[in-house]
């Protein structure tokens, strides 16, 4: 796919990903409870490049899934990738103050606001993806479904849920803040084991989860989905090492968030352990390791092996 081409395409497919993910937002008007509903989505609306929604309808569409199922899922994990920031940026976690172009929700909000947005996200993220069986039910009342298509495809989704709820906690993204947060407190000295650790757990886990998600729900068989939960690590710890570099060499005006966080943490991170260039050999390392592996799977790739190394260097 030529380069103008990809441009064109991204912006469609992210314009796409954009519209999901506000129509599943909740409304605030009315409610009692409108301040919390308005702090989750103040940081949704405040944008993001929407990588993971890409990722997941890439990998439905290149399974040839086909129907509206993957949708209520493209929304749900934009929600939890937000709902991990909100709380990232607390004051008692990273403490930072811009994200995405705007104050940080706590510090618009306040903090108790901006813990109960996440806990708010979190939980609506499971109601929205839990909307995939309504759309199965609903496809089953028309003509030419079989008993056998609609079971496969409830089956589907419960098998979507089960690894959106594994990759977002304690043995995905929460164990992985986990011992992030403890290495910055008590200081610890991260041997490259426990560093792996947590970019794979806080950072690939989600991005996995993208991967393994679409494929599920597409019918992927069970080799395939091992397979693309390799790509989602690779991508996954590649994107955590090119995040750790633009704290370094970024720009906040492009980034929309604060530079130099890690440093002012004292936070190990993957530059300050293996310095700027090995960090670069390393994520492009990863990232071309993905790509092979992507060729072997079945299906039309270009727009992902290009939404692939789009990521590979990224400015933001
Ligand atoms: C930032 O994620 C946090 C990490 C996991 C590195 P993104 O860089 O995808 O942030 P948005 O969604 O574009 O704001
Ligand atoms: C965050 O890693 C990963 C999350 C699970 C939120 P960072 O703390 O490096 O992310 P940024 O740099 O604040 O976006
Ligand atoms: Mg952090
Ligand atoms: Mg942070
Ligand atoms: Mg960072």
């Amino acid at each position: 796919m030529d380069r103008q081409k990809f441009v064109t395409e991204l912006k469609k497919q992210t314009e796409k990903a954009e519209e999901i993910v506000m129509k599943y937002l909740p409304d605030p008007e009315d409610k009692l409870q409108k301040s919390v509903i308005e702090a989750m989505n103040y940081s949704v609306t405040a944008g993001g490049k929407r990588l993971r929604p890409l990722l997941m309808q890439e990998t439905y569409r290149m399974f040839r899934g086909q129907d509206e199922i993957i949708e209520p899922f493209m929304a749900a994990i934009e929600m939890i990738h937000t709902y991990s920031l909100v709380h990232d940026d607390l004051p008692a976690m990273d403490n930072d103050t811009l994200r995405r172009g705007r104050e940080t929700t706590w510090k618009k909000y306040g903090d108790a606001m901006a813990i109960l947005a996440g806990d708010g996200l979190l939980n609506f993220a499971y109601e929205t993806a839990f909307k995939c069986f309504d759309i199965v039910e609903e496809e089953s009342g028309n003509s030419g479904s079989t008993h056998e298509t609609i079971s496969s495809k409830y089956l589907s989704c419960a098998n979507a849920l089960k690894i959106l709820s594994l990759k977002a906690g304690i043995f995905g993204m929460v164990g992985g803040q986990c011992l992030d947060v403890e290495a910055e407190k008590k200081n610890l000295t991260l041997s490259e084991e426990e560093l792996l650790f947590i970019h794979e757990h806080k950072t690939a886990a989600l991005i996995q989860s993208c991967f393994m998600i679409g494929g599920a729900l597409a019918g992927a068989g069970t080799r395939q989905i091992e397979k693309l939960e390799k790509i989602g690590y690779n991508i996954g710890v590649a994107f955590q090492i090119r995040d750790d570099l633009l704290d370094v060499i970024g720009d906040t005006d492009t980034l929309g968030k604060n530079v130099g966080s890690d440093e002012k943490d004292g936070k190990k991170t993957y530059v300050t352990l293996h310095g700027i260039e090995q960090s670069e050999e390393d994520e492009k390392k990863l990232t071309e390791e993905a790509l092979e592996i992507l060729a072997s799977l079945p299906g039309k790739h270009e727009f992902m092996e290009e939404l692939i190394l789009s990521l590979l260097g990224r400015k933001k």
